[in-house]
């Protein structure tokens, strides 16, 4: 299943070695520096990127260097000069290298080394310094724990639908299936008038939220910071604001700043959107990695995705990162169902790659009580699919990360 419609991931950084096998305990520490965006590839491939124009110019480039390389540094040597003659940020990562074949690779340009296994915050010290001295590295990097997260929105076709139902509970399974892993997962709420994440996790709507949109300017990684609350201290959330607002308070540039200062430090970043479409609604879309669309088996959605989908293509905007979901669809049994579904997919010229269940009442009365289904309800079935979802964003996410891009 298709389940995750990956754009196409922008790296920040490649660790590249003859033997990339050889420097595991590197992966921890670019995970840390880069979230998802850095991929491992080998001199030969990383020379073949470097050749055809497929870096864009910004990565940085870790060479890694062991021993048994020494005996033939040619391919590194040739791979270290064509990167310096490109611009890139060159460092040098020496396993056992002797300190003449090390004053050899320094003296091709290479920016920096650092020993291997890496000291303790070797390579964003590297990048710090790096970044006061020649503006090398975008600040963001050099901001040590830039993640690069993934922008994954949730919009409703129809009021009602489940949306939120669907954020809140996604992002909480996200949020503890990753738990013990260096993840963090961020829900946001975009509705500023309606927004019911608050009330769906029973947490206080603050203060900062309504400062934070009424002052635009204000907009920074502190005041975000001090709007945001958490549900369980797992899950960071920014909610709605106590009082309605309108949705253009905030305009296109505002929303994109938000989504990056989030992606710098959440690796999923789940967003509640208002129905409505607004002069931000496209900055959302564009810089999805996958948009949720929720609907129901009823003349309400596919009315109002029909118009949805005028409005997307009248605009050119991409409107492949859709992964649609029907919500209460009829169960396996269903024949006559299941053949509805089809005639419904098959009418509005789209794909329907997931189904949840009704979860009848307490799906409601996890709501009423402020809890994810997880907490109240873990045996629901609309709970057990939302997992399930979850678990598969997530795997697919690190196989994405670890995947070489060419
Ligand atoms: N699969 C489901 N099974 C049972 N109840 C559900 C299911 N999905 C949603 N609900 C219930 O439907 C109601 C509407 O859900 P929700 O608020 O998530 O929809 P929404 O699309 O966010 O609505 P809004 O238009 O208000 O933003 C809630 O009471 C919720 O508990
Ligand atoms: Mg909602």
């Amino acid at each position: 299943m298709a389940l995750l419609k990956l754009k196409d991931r922008k790296m920040d950084a490649f660790a590249i070695a003859s033997n990339p096998g050889s420097f595991e305990l590197l992966n921890h520490d670019l995970h840390g520096l880069f979230g998802q965006s850095w991929g491992n590839v080998t001199v030969e491939a990383a020379g073949t990127m470097l050749g055809r124009g497929a870096m864009h110019g910004e990565e940085v480039l870790i060479v890694c260097v062991e021993a048994r390389d020494e005996q033939n540094l040619g391919p590194i040597d040739s791979f270290v000069r064509a990167a310096k003659k490109g611009g890139f940020v060159v460092i040098l990562v020496a396993k056992d290298v002797s300190p003449t074949a090390l004053h050899h690779l320094l003296q091709l340009g290479a920016d920096d080394f650092a020993p291997y296994p890496l000291p303790d915050n070797a390579l964003a010290n590297i990048f710090n310094q790096l970044h006061d001295k020649q503006h090398a590295v975008p600040a963001e990097l050099a901001a040590k724990k830039a993640r690069n997260g993934m922008i994954l929105p949730v919009y409703g076709a129809a009021g009602g639908v489940g949306a939120s139902t669907f954020a809140v509970n996604l992002a909480w399974e996200m949020a503890t299936h990753t738990r013990k892993e260096d993840m963090r997962v961020v829900l946001v709420d975009l509705d500023f008038q309606f927004g019911s994440v608050a009330t769906l996790l029973d947490i206080p709507r603050r203060e900062a939220v309504f400062d934070m949109l009424s002052e635009p300017d204000t907009l920074a990684g502190d005041t975000l910071a001090q709007a945001m609350t958490s549900y369980k201290s797992l899950l960071a959330v920014l909610t709605s604001p106590s009082e309605v607002m309108p949705l253009d308070i905030v305009g296109a540039d505002y929303i994109e700043k938000m989504l990056r200062l989030l992606q710098a430090r959440y690796d999923f970043i789940i967003v509640d959107l208002p129905k409505a479409l607004t002069d931000w609604s496209a900055s959302v879309l564009t810089s999805a990695e996958t948009y949720f669309t929720l609907l129901e088996l009823d003349m309400r959605s596919a009315q109002n995705l029909m118009r949805y989908l005028r409005v997307l293509r009248g605009e050119d905007l991409p409107g492949e990162k859709i992964q649609y979901i029907l919500n209460r669809a009829p169960g396996f049994a269903d024949l006559n169902g299941k053949s509805r579904v089809g005639r419904f997919s098959e009418s509005l010229g789209i794909e329907i790659n997931i189904l949840l269940p009704d979860g009848g009442k307490p799906v409601t009365a996890a709501g009423d009580q402020g809890e994810p289904l997880a907490d109240s309800a873990s045996k629901n079935a609309l709970r057990k699919e939302i997992k399930k979802i979850a678990v598969t964003l997530v795997d697919l996410s690190k196989e994405a990360r670890a995947a070489i891009v060419n």
